[in-house]
């Protein structure tokens, strides 16, 4: 075990109460071995990659790539839901790219051929190879699961067992209808900070939304805003003011509904449902100072596009004031003057308790 890196993982001390606790040193968000250690952790734990209504016909498939590991996820002919290592067996290039619907897995090299659930069928100009044995050059699976609506893999093969306590979001997402939503488009933003920066940002129990985000918290009752912290996720909620400020284009009592709800998944996952709109965010890391928020947005089908339109614009401005605020942060904590901070106890246990998650997992990627 590398001891200086132990002893920087233990500088956040995860046993005071949050009324005197300091936040983990900036070496967390900086330094390339915690980015390694991330990666680890992050491959340990459930991903929330997909959702189920992306994948609507046998064939339909979606290529992307996580912590360096090209992967995709098809539904077969028998109607399955499969994930592979998005790498072929002969010399290693991608099979599938983006997404869409075929009949057969190609290699676009040498035109390997695979089946839909991952068998090598066809290997050409083979003739002569000895020692060749087809079944064992199947593609190599990633374990699947469905939660809700979603699709998660497990990348390491030995992810920890998902939270049984999520039954109570996915029981209050069920009341609410969100099964009746479907998935409607997909958009990527790229992130100058550390991945753990964006995550933070989430769980400050709203403590930025009435100063950062002034046009969110005029669709806010900011006065009622709740923040529940479980063993590995959290919810904030908050009640739709009664008076939304409005703006052209869009009626924002239509758009947050009753209520907002914020949950975050530990790493790095979250659900956002407000009125009849679900949107998700999907963070990976991708150097020590830059992260990739993937937002899929979820609409009732017969949505006009005027207001997907306008919804997604609206959610758009909160993302842009978040990411300028994500990438002032992470200059700040590259500066020499800067350390650790503190939490405001009141709000920012999600904070903590996502450091303390963070500590318990960093420690045992080192044992
Ligand atoms: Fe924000």
């Amino acid at each position: 075990m590398s001891t200086q890196l132990e002893a920087e993982i233990n500088k956040f001390d995860s046993i005071n109460a949050i009324e005197v606790a300091d936040t983990p040193p900036s070496s967390w968000y900086l330094d390339q071995q915690f980015y390694e250690l991330d990666k680890k952790v992050l491959m340990n734990n459930w991903q929330f990659v997909a959702s189920v209504d992306q994948f609507t016909e046998s064939g339909s498939y979606i290529a992307g790539s996580f912590c360096n590991e090209p992967y995709f996820i098809i539904k077969t002919e028998a109607g399955d839901l499969r994930a592979f290592y998005n790498v072929c067996r002969h010399h290693a290039a991608e099979l599938l790219k983006g997404e869409g619907c075929t009949k057969d897995i190609v290699c676009p090299y040498h035109a390997w051929n695979y089946s839909l659930d991952g068998q090598l069928k066809k290997a050409p100009q083979m003739a002569g190879v000895k020692n060749f044995n087809r079944e064992k050059l199947s593609l190599s699976e990633i374990p699947l699961k469905v939660w809700n609506k979603f699709i998660l893999l497990d990348f390491s093969g030995n992810s920890r067992a998902l939270d049984t306590d999520l039954n109570r979001f996915d029981q209050k997402l069920v009341e609410l209808g969100t099964n009746q939503l479907k998935f409607m488009c997909r958009r990527v933003y790229e992130i100058k900070c550390n991945w753990k920066v964006y995550i933070d940002n989430y769980l400050d129990g709203g403590y930025h939304v009435d100063h950062l985000h002034k046009g969110l918290a005029g669709q806010l009752k900011m006065d009622d805003y709740r923040v529940e912290n479980y063993k590995t996720w959290t919810l904030q909620s908050c009640a739709a003011s009664l008076n939304p400020i409005q703006s052209e284009g869009i009626d924002f009592k239509e758009r947050i509904g009753q209520e907002a709800l914020y949950g975050w998944f530990y790493p790095n996952f979250m659900i956002n449902r407000y009125g009849n709109i679900m949107d998700t965010n999907w963070i990976i890391p991708t150097a020590p100072d830059h992260c990739l928020t993937i937002f899929d947005y979820y609409f009732l089908p017969a949505t006009s596009e005027d207001f997907i339109s306008a919804s997604i614009k609206a959610s758009e401005q909160v993302q842009i004031e978040d990411v300028d605020i994500c990438q002032s942060v992470h200059r700040g904590l590259s500066s020499k003057s800067y350390s650790t901070g503190r939490y405001a106890p009141t709000l920012e246990g999600g904070a903590y308790l996502f450091h303390k998650l963070l500590k318990e997992d960093y420690l045992a990627q080192l044992r």
